[in-house]
């Protein structure tokens, strides 16, 4: 099944601790089976492994079904901040996305 995945990796910018997951994408023929939603928290696990403290993405705001997962994860709208330099879409200027950013919540030191 794995194989049937389209799944593009995520970079991270450890400058400011924020994981960016640029692509999320499933086989339409595996879909509503939760994948998606394991791919972003296996995503998840490995910005919390690098130290990271959030987790971001951008979506396009017509995607109604993406921003319905997004939310579904705990992910939030957010504008961003002016003059920051984080990562932007590259897509026709016709499409409008959302930044999106997911708080992540640390191990606590007593589960250690
Ligand atoms: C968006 C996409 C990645 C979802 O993948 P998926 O594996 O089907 O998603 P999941 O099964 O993990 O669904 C998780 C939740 O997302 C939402 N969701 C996913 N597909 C949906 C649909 N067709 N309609 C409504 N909600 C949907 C639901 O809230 C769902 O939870 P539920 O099944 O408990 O209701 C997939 O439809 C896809 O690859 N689309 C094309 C690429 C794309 O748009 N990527 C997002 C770019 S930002």
């Amino acid at each position: 099944m794995a194989s049937e995945l389209k799944f593009q990796w995520f970079s991270c910018f450890l400058r400011t601790g924020i994981a960016y997951i640029s692509s999320v994408a499933v086989h339409e023929n595996f879909r509503r089976m939760g994948i998606a939603k394991r791919l972003i928290a296996t995503a998840e696990a490995q910005a919390r492994a690098w130290g990271c403290r959030s987790v971001a993405l951008h979506c396009e705001l017509n995607n109604h079904r993406a921003m319905k997962l997004y939310r579904e994860l705990g992910f939030k709208c957010i504008s961003v901040p002016e003059g920051a330099k984080w990562s932007q879409p590259t897509a026709s200027p016709d499409f409008n996305f959302s930044f999106m950013m997911k708080l992540l919540k640390l191990p606590s030191a007593s589960a250690a």
